[in-house]
């Protein structure tokens, strides 16, 4: 199983086990993690499971679609070059040990 690290806001990480084909959202809600909301259940429209990609990583995902793209300009926390929508980061093998930062705030 791909593994994904999520690191705090605050410095602290947690490490999950992701499932192919599973967003990387889903596998932060389905273990319960603080610091993605998820408001609208992974359908791109609430920007509550913005992350930041560690810089390794950003140019393995995919490109951002459109909508994603204008959803990250009404995100809570600071909008930067590595940020992403996790609902639309699909989890792959080749993703495994996928490092995402959490923002200080979703809402
Ligand atoms: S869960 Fe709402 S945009 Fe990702």
């Amino acid at each position: 199983m791909p593994a994904i690290t999520f690191i705090h806001s605050g410095g602290n990480t947690d490490h999950i086990e992701a499932s192919d084909g599973e967003s990387a959202m889903q596998a932060a809600t389905r273990h319960g993690l603080d610091g993605i909301l998820a408001e609208c259940g992974g359908n791109a429209m609430c920007a509550t499971c913005h992350v930041y990609v560690d810089d390794g990583w950003l140019a393995r995902l995919p490109a951002m679609a459109d909508d994603e793209d204008a959803l990250l300009d009404g995100a809570a926390a600071e909008r930067t070059a590595n940020s992403r929508l996790s609902c639309q980061i699909k989890i792959t093998p080749e993703l495994d040990g996928l490092v995402l930062r959490l923002p200080e705030r979703q809402v």
